[in-house]
């Protein structure tokens, strides 16, 4: 039998593609990859196809490209440019995200949903002709390292150059993974159309933005949208894809950072964290002195008795409000020296980008996310727009950094020894403590996560809400059955990883927090000593905290900060109302959301409330650290 070429099966391949575009599609022996190319074309009729193959001179064009198209603009230091998002454009946005759910099958009620046949009416409707003048570009990648156990193939085809540079930049490339892989790639694809765009390049018509996500054929739709998060598909987006896959399969995906935190005598210990958007996931990654490997998304299976991990991406697509030369050293390091940067929804002025909590004074006029912009200028609605997004970006390669972990790579992962899980929480948690055991910390920290809302997503701000494991937004299985999937997974351990959770955002009676943005450096290092036992704890009714003197040390020794008693009585007693009112919260969120909730939940909580009563019965309402025993466990 001769070889199949895909303009036998789609003649639109053959009749749209260069020769070349051809060529390097036809090579990829998988007739599901040429149907959805093919499908693409039909529907969206870009004028041109591209087939992005990888090569030097692919991967440069697409830079190359934004900049001719005026997606991205070059700024003054070599290798940085910015882009722009519509001012209704400046987020993921959940109302608008959702999955298609074929008939008779039901998500959780928490999750966003349409009926499929009708979402996929409606999106391939907005999607018809919309490349109508531009080209469409089509890019091969891989989630987790190339060639291992980890590696999830993924195919995208987008009409902007900046949602394919930004993939260069934040994820592996995988043109040759799918030539190895043939027919026997089971990938993601996602179509993406910025739609129609206004003078500025920018889409035009955020009213018709929709993200619809079919689970049934590992396919996301966006449509009229740039912002990354709802249109780089290997982003949150295929996380809830991948979720659904990794509970076919025996594994877990999360959305956390992870990175190696260093012991004594260069010693290297992998810690993992879940943290809501802007909680501090990229912040307690690019911990100076520390190793990254990753700030978003991670995946988890077992390994001969161990917890292997791997960063499921390459790059940071990070938060830059607040980024300054003092909390965030290496950070700003990165962002004021030559390299490949995207900057996204800054001020521009002079070829130079400005952002909120720099340190450094605004210019009083410039280019920003609303066009021309001056101190002063108001919104339709006749608010003052702010010269920066809170919401601004940078986006770069995670090899581009000095303190990028050698094990980015690595096909087998690293070992994991330690997750953390942290919120926004003003009044309850402890900045840091580690739970019991497995279980006390999957129950009493994971799936008690609770945030406030913040600026990364479109919405109110500052509402409490809980979110599970910090991954609610993208569990496309019931929620119950992925809390027991993390149960579960410890089982298959030999020595499961400690469970900590930390609270960067705890307020004292007078609204202020308790902490100093660098105090995290001092929880991951007692984290770390405490994984290789060497550090005693005080056991309290919701988990084990650090005792005073070791603070003290570590404070000197990390952060060459006096840490006083009073510091310690002010971040560590023990709030007793507010964890009850937590844990009332939680369990009803549990009865009332979660599905199939594990019994083990209200078991776990439950006792926890037990020891909260007892301790309030004893201490009453505000226990002192000190009340609570040392222990050496
Ligand atoms: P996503 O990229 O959206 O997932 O967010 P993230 O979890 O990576 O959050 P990031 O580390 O970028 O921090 C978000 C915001 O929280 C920034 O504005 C930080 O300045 C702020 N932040 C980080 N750490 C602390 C802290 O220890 N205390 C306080 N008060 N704010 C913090
Ligand atoms: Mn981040």
């Amino acid at each position: 039998m001769g070889k199949i070429m895909p303009g036998e099966r789609f003649p639109v391949l053959k009749k749209k593609l260069s020769p070349e575009s051809y060529c390097a599609l036809a090579s990829i022996a998988n007739p599901k990859v040429w149907a959805f190319v093919a499908d693409c074309i039909q529907l969206c009729q870009p004028d041109e196809t591209w087939v992005s193959t990888d090569s030097p001179e692919d991967i440069a064009r697409s830079r190359q490209e934004a900049i001719r198209v005026k997606e991205e603009i070059p700024l003054s230091i070599p290798g940085h440019t910015v882009h722009f998002d519509g001012p209704e454009d400046q987020g993921r946005d959940r109302e608008v995200t959702r999955y298609l759910v074929p008939k008779g099958e039901k998500l959780s009620p928490a999750l966003n949903q349409i009926e499929r046949e009708k979402g996929l009416k409606e999106i391939r409707e907005l999607l018809a002709g919309s490349m109508k003048g531009r080209t469409m570009i089509v890019r091969f990648l891989t989630l987790g390292p190339k060639n291992s156990v980890f590696s999830l193939p993924c195919l995208e085809c987008t009409d902007s150059y900046y949602v394919s540079h930004s993939l260069n930049l934040l994820y592996r490339p995988g043109y040759d993974e799918f030539r190895r892989l043939g027919s026997q790639a089971r990938f993601f694809a996602t179509l993406h159309s910025a739609g129609k765009l206004n003078e500025l390049a920018v889409s035009a018509e955020p009213g018709k933005k929709r993200i619809y996500i079919d689970y049934l054929t590992d396919t996301v739709y966006s449509v009229n949208t740039q912002y990354a998060g709802n249109t780089v598909g290997l982003k949150k987006l295929a996380l809830r894809l991948t979720i659904r896959r990794a509970d076919q399969e025996g594994w877990l995906a999360e959305h956390m950072f992870l990175m190696a935190v260093h012991g004594p005598q260069g010693r290297k210990t992998y810690l993992a964290g879940a943290f809501p958007s802007a909680c501090g996931k990229t912040s307690t990654a690019m911990l100076p002195g520390e190793k990254i490997l990753g700030d978003d998304i991670a995946y988890f299976r077992p390994i001969k008795g161990q917890c292997r991990a791997v960063n499921a991406e390459a790059g940071i697509f990070g938060i830059i409000q607040n980024v300054n030369p003092v909390d965030d050293p290496l950070i700003w390091k990165v962002l004021t020296n030559p390299g490949e940067i995207i900057f996204s929804n800054v001020l521009v002025k002079d070829g130079r980008p400005y952002w909120l909590g720099m340190g450094i004074e605004p210019p009083e006029d410039g280019v920003n996310f609303s066009g021309k912009w001056f101190r002063g200028k108001k919104d339709a609605q006749g608010k003052e727009i702010p010269f920066a997004h809170k919401n601004a970006r940078y986006t770069v390669s995670l090899k581009a950094l000095d303190n990028c972990d050698e094990a980015l790579d690595q096909p087998e992962g690293v070992d994991l020894s330690g997750i953390i899980y942290g919120g926004r929480d003003s009044h309850a948690w402890f900045p840091c403590q580690q739970s019991f055991d497995w279980s006390h910390g999957i129950v009493a920290y994971g799936a008690s996560l609770e945030t406030e809302t913040t600026f990364a997503i479109i919405g109110q701000e500052g509402i409490q809400e809980i979110n599970l494991m910090s991954i609610q937004d993208f569990v496309s299985i019931p929620l119950g059955k992925y809390v027991r999937n993390n149960l579960e997974f410890g089982k298959k351990l030999v020595r499961p990883p400690l469970i900590f959770a930390v609270n960067y955002f705890l307020r004292d009676e007078d609204g202020k927090f308790v902490n100093g943005l660098r105090d995290k450096h001092i929880w991951i290092k007692w984290m770390e000593r405490r994984i290789h036992g060497e550090m005693r704890a005080r056991r309290t009714p919701t988990g084990f905290i650090p005792c005073f003197e070791d603070l003290v040390k570590l404070f000197k020794e990390i952060l060459k900060k006096d840490y006083t008693s009073d510091d310690y009585r002010k971040q560590f007693s023990l709030r007793v109302p507010e964890n009850l009112a937590k844990l009332d919260r939680v369990e009803k969120f549990h009865r009332q959301e979660v599905e199939d909730a594990p019994p083990e939940i209200f078991q776990i909580l439950q006792e926890q409330r037990k020891r909260l009563l007892e301790a309030r019965r004893l201490y009453g309402d505000r226990v002192t650290p000190d009340s609570f025993p040392v222990v050496t466990e």
